[in-house]
């Protein structure tokens, strides 16, 4: 297992640039389950969770080439319909095969994801909506097994907004018989540029961007040719970035559309926008203004921002109050900043902040790939050197996140972790 070796303060100053976006490339792949034939993924980064769906998809009988950032995925004659458990377990989003398959092959069996470290993460509402579709649905061994000849349309109003959730049942409905309306329904980008890929692959669905998402099942879909949106959390971490540091990054392709809650909050706390040719350039002069931080589902504050966000108050002028409504257990990485000399409290799901003036290099650990993030940020403004153990949680979602930082003037490496004493 590697570690992160960071010594901190060095202003940022460069150019990076954003990566195709995780939380859209993973329900892509699945995707392409719905049809027959090879499918073309661009824009794809290189990520180890990509390539734990790659692994899934090859179970599932698909044929999966990766050249470049482009992904190539052959589903002619596949017939897997076994997700299973090692696979399930490194990765959640797994889940989001559980809709095509059934879908297409009429059946599935797909692992319990289980719980994780930011919480519960129940399924309910996935199961629920596809039972709505008529699918016959069991839970046995650890496995949710469903079936169904073909899916029928309904009308499902989901309890609670849901990403791959609704993501799942989007897929599913694609290739149900008749019309499939889906209610309280995620508005996330990522939802949206799926819907994109699959209208353009044949499917007929209107609404996304929208609570109330509507689609006309159809026959037969086509293979999927798209590609990726950018990663809208990938440009928040580095805004962030070059906001603790008191630097200046120019970020090209950042999807400011998409960031209009992460912006705003960062205006706020003082960081400096400066759209370009080249990208939006992000910088900071001085220490940030505490500000409030509620998540919420988008066009909320997203939660896979909190993390991160909390890192930069930590060297607020003031106390700042940040809650998570999201995951009940997304706290964790606190305890982490508290080692670097953050003074934060917690209450439930609520976290008051307040400010230092300064934080120092400490060994701490990741939990989740967020919190690494927000070990990551915290580290590059400290003083002295830090050690972030467990970085395969970055590695899982951030592209080359130590080369593009390095780039840009950080002082990381990346070495074994030793082994624990006694
Ligand atoms: N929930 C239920 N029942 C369900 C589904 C969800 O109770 O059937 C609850 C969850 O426990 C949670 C809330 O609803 O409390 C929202 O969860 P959601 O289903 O929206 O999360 P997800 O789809 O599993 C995706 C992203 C996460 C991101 C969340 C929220 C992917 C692959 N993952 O997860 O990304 O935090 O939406 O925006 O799209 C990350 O990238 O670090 C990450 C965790």
């Amino acid at each position: 297992m590697d570690r992160l070796v960071i010594e901190g303060g060095h202003p940022l100053v460069g150019r990076v640039r954003v990566s195709g976006a995780k939380n859209a490339t993973l329900p892509l792949m699945c995707a392409t389950l719905l049809g027959s034939g090879r499918s073309h993924l661009r824009n794809v980064p290189d990520l180890r969770d990509v390539r734990t769906m790659g692994k899934l998809l090859g179970v599932l009988g698909a044929r999966v080439d990766a050249k470049g950032d482009e992904l190539f995925i052959d589903t002619v004659g596949a017939e897997g319909v076994e997700a299973p458990y090692d696979l399930v377990k490194t990765m959640r989003a797994s889940v989001v095969c559980l809709g095509p398959l059934v879908a297409k092959r009429g059946q599935a069996r797909v692992s319990l994801p289980g719980g994780c470290a930011i919480g519960e993460r129940p399924i309910d509402q996935h199961l629920k909506g596809l039972s709505a579709m008529g699918a016959k649905i069991e839970l046995t061994g650890g496995y949710v097994v469903a079936s169904a000849k073909r899916l029928k349309g309904a009308d499902i109003t989901m309890d609670l907004v849901t990403v791959t959730g609704t993501e799942n049942l989007m897929m599913a409905a694609v290739l149900a018989k008749g019309t499939t309306t889906l209610r309280n329904a995620a508005r996330e980008p990522e939802v949206m540029d799926l819907a994109r890929a699959l209208n353009a692959a044949g499917a007929r669905i209107s609404g996304v961007g929208t609570a109330t998402i509507v689609i006309k099942g159809v026959d037969e879909m086509g293979p999927l040719d798209h590609a990726v949106m950018a990663d809208r959390i990938e440009a928040g971490t580095y805004m962030v970035a070059a906001g603790i540091t008191r630097g200046e990054l120019t970020i090209a392709e950042a999807p400011l559309e998409h960031l209009t809650a992460v912006v705003g909050k960062l205006k706020e706390a003082g960081l400096r926008f400066q759209q370009t040719p080249k990208g939006v350039v992000v910088s900071a002069r001085r220490a940030p203004r505490p500000v409030h931080v509620i998540t919420g589902p988008y066009p909320g504050f997203p939660t896979d921002m909190q993390a991160q966000i909390m890192a930069l108050m930590a060297l607020s002028t003031g106390s700042s109050v940040i809650q998570e409504t999201i995951f009940e257990n997304r706290l964790m990485h606190t305890s982490e900043l508290r080692r670097l000399g953050a003074s934060i409290e917690v209450t439930g799901s609520t976290a008051v902040v307040k400010g230092a003036r300064r934080l120092h290099g400490a060994p701490v650990m990741a939990t989740d790939l967020r919190a690494s993030a927000c070990l990551v940020l915290a580290a590059l403004a400290a003083e002295g050197t830090t050690y972030i153990g467990r970085v395969y949680h970055l590695d899982r979602g951030y592209e080359r996140i130590d080369q593009k930082l390095i780039a840009a003037g950080a002082s990381i490496h990346r070495e074994p972790e030793p082994k624990a004493q006694g």
